[in-house]
């Protein structure tokens, strides 16, 4: 696979990576979640299931690997994968993520999944809990979907706690999610420690129902910061698996387009990603090994500016976009 330059940071990284929030917990927004694990949530088997779709990950050519304390066991599972396969952490770009603890307690369905806390206690505890799982392989730490409500991006203490890690070495970065992704990234921007400007990288949900942080992103990699797209397969709802009604209309764009372009919806999806000017990783979010490998065909894509017009159709009002997704049932 063709490296990228991610940011200024003077890495270079795969263009596709592997998200790993479905493949760390029993349950998740996913449509069909629940089918994706088989329903068998023995954590030996869960973690055997991981395995099997890293590795199909790996096979395709993807080297980039993302996770957060709040996916259950995924930093666990990450950390034996490149444990029993003898990974060299040279081969491989690790991120992780804090903020979010992890509540559900194994269980799929759950009165909270995950508590956000963005505070100076928490960046410590789990600092030190990405460490022991991860140690040495991680590259890139991040900020688990910064708001402004969240307070983050003002609070001295913590910004000074993330610029002593980057002064360590790990490269430091933020996710964003919701309506008021743009605005929060620019203000994330603007942020220095000692006069250094504190971030390197930005995750962001950007796809065909949901372009509009994409000017932000594009600043954002003017600015050096290594761009990752998140969630371009809209949760699986850009796949054929989306079976709403109301959708229908938008699925046969998809599907008439895939056809001229002989590849496969997912594939499509992802391809419009990564044609962005400034996307340095897109993420796949899929928890089968069949899923990697049809999502990793994107890269074969020939994606062209027929397909960028016809496609543009799909993009929703932001904050529709955003209370649909909300309102996924967690499976
Ligand atoms: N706030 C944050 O920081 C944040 C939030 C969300 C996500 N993320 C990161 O972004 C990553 C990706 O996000 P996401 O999980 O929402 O991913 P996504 O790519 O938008 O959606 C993944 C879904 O698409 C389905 N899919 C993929 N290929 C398919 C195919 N060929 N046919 C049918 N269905 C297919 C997957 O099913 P299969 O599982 O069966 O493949 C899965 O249910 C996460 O793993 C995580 O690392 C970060």
């Amino acid at each position: 696979m063709q490296l990228r330059p991610f940011g200024a940071s003077g890495v270079a990284v795969t263009p596709l990576g592997l998200g790993l929030a479905a493949l760390g917990r029993p349950g998740y927004i996913n449509l069909n979640h629940s089918r994706d694990l088989g329903r068998d949530y023995a954590i030996a088997a869960m973690e055997a299931h991981a395995h099997r779709v890293l590795d199909a990950a790996w096979d395709a050519g993807i080297r980039y690997f993302d996770a957060a304390r709040s996916y259950g066991r995924a930093e666990d599972f990450l950390g034996s994968w490149l444990t029993a396969r003898a990974i060299d952490p040279a081969a491989v770009f690790i991120a992780s993520k804090w903020g979010y603890t992890y509540t559900a307690g194994w269980h799929v369905e759950a009165e909270e999944h995950e508590v956000k806390e963005h505070t100076l206690p928490v960046l410590r505890r789990q600092w030190d809990e990405t460490q022991a799982r991860l140690g040495g392989s991680l590259r890139l730490y991040q900020i688990h979907s910064a708001t402004f409500s969240s307070g983050v991006l003002a609070n001295v203490a913590v910004l000074t706690e993330l610029a002593r890690r980057k002064e360590g070495g790990t490269l430091i970065g933020l996710s964003l999610s919701g309506p008021e992704q743009g605005a929060t990234l620019l203000r994330a921007l603007e942020v220095k420690i000692d006069g250094v400007a504190l971030f390197d990288a930005v995750q962001a949900t950007w796809n065909l129902l949901e372009p509009s942080v994409g000017p932000a992103l594009a600043d954002a990699s003017r600015s050096g910061l290594g761009v990752v797209v998140k969630e371009a397969l809209a949760n699986g709802r850009l796949t054929s698996r989306n079976d709403k009604a109301e959708f229908s209309p938008r699925l046969g764009l998809l599907h008439r387009e895939a056809e001229r372009l002989n590849t496969t919806v997912d594939a499509l999806a992802l391809a419009a990603a990564l044609a962005q000017p400034w996307a340095d990783v897109v993420l796949s979010g899929a928890a089968q090994a069949d899923h990697v490998t049809s999502n990793a065909a994107a890269l074969e894509v020939a994606w062209d500016a027929a397909a960028a017009a016809s496609l543009a159709d799909l993009a929703e009002p932001p904050a529709r976009y955003w209370q649909t997704r909300s309102n996924l049932a967690w499976n």
